[in-house]
């Protein structure tokens, strides 16, 4: 089932088989766009509610909707220097869709969501689909994160072996990339009014996406139901976490949960290393910079379960709008979330 060969893959996909296919933001459940069969199967493997749209994965970055077998109608000037600037790479548009992106893919709605990813394998597999049957051409995949819904998403094969591996068919595939690079889910932007709205905060900042439109970018996270990710309670682990503002907040929580009962080897730290770890807790991830924080975050979450942790105290950092910071302080409070 575990594969080497980008063109199996390729083929495949094109087959209606599902491919577990690494990206530079974290691994990608991946199924034809444009078969109907192969989406409904990523929902029934993802255990995800139906009416949840998905991001269509294309490898090419020219976003013409006047080209046969686009997947959008039009493109804004906004969205096009966004899709300039930042593909291949961590950044989502939404877009008006095509009539190729059927209501399977954007759960009926009249937007379609689409990115290029910038994982070399990613990148080689989405092409030779264009190579092997290139009538169809641009190919798309659809690909959710590649867990179960609701729990935290894969930066490395394994963890999508995990939570995936035993509800895929024979003729599925999966890719190992290595650890994913990004280590966060992409920035989700709705392009369909007068200025960019952010969805979700992921691998592109804000800051990057203002500067790069010369626009402001309004901040939709909050915006409704349409995006799982979206829901208070989501990317969780199974261990209680606390947010620390600081280094003495954070061994507060600690002392606390000590003196509530909570056995200190069952506590999870998570902040950069400057950091303490109090006595006794596991420091759970201590990264020298934001980017290596945001690498690591999926992965601590879910060794803290592997572990047996209980409860995780983290500090997230500054969410300044630069790079990932705004993407890891979101993913950890809705973590943190009641449940
Ligand atoms: O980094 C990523 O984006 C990863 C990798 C695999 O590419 N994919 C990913 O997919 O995070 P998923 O399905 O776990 O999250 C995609 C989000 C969902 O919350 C979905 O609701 C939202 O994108 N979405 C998809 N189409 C949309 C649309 N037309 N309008 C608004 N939100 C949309
Ligand atoms: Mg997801």
């Amino acid at each position: 089932m575990i594969t080497d060969d980008p063109r199996a893959a390729a083929a495949a996909l094109l087959d209606g088989a599902l491919v577990i296919l690494p990206t530079e933001t974290v691994y990608g459940l991946a199924g034809r766009a444009d078969d109907p069969a192969a989406v409904a199967r990523i929902y029934a493997v993802k255990g995800r509610p139906s009416q949840h749209p998905v991001i269509v994965h294309v490898a090419d970055p020219r976003l013409d909707p006047s080209a046969p077998g686009s997947w959008v109608r039009e493109v804004p000037d906004y969205a096009r220097r966004l899709a300039d600037a930042c593909w291949p790479g961590p950044l989502t548009l939404v877009l008006p869709r095509s009539a190729r992106a059927t209501d399977d893919v954007t759960g009926g709605q009249d937007t379609v969501a689409i990115r290029v990813p910038a994982h070399p394998l990613a990148l080689v597999v989405l092409r030779a689909m264009d190579e092997i049957d290139p009538a169809g051409a641009p190919h798309g995949v659809a690909a959710p994160s590649a867990n179960r819904f609701g729990h935290v998403s894969p930066t490395m094969l394994a963890h999508a072996l995990t939570d995936l591996g035993g509800l895929l068919s024979e003729s599925d595939l999966a890719i190992d990339g290595g650890a994913c690079e990004v280590g966060v889910e992409s920035t989700i932007v709705d392009c369909t009014g007068p200025q960019p709205r952010v969805l979700r905060p992921g691998g592109v900042g804000v800051a990057d996406i203002e500067r790069i439109t010369g626009l402001e970018a309004l901040d939709a996270t909050a915006s409704g139901i349409r995006v799982p990710g979206a829901l208070p309670s989501h990317y969780a682990p199974q261990a209680r976490i606390a947010l620390a503002a600081d280094g003495d907040a954070l061994t507060a929580y600690v002392d606390a949960a000590v003196e509530g009962g909570t056995d200190v080897e069952r506590i999870g730290v998570i902040a950069m290393s400057g950091a303490p770890t109090p006595d006794g807790a596991q420091r759970l991830l201590a990264p020298e910079t934001v980017d290596a924080y945001a690498r690591g975050l999926y992965d601590a979450l879910r060794r803290a379960d592997a572990a047996g942790i209980a409860f995780i105290v983290a500090v997230p950092p500054d969410p300044d709008g630069e790079g990932v910071s705004e993407a890891i302080a979101d993913r950890l409070r809705r973590a943190s979330a009641p449940r």
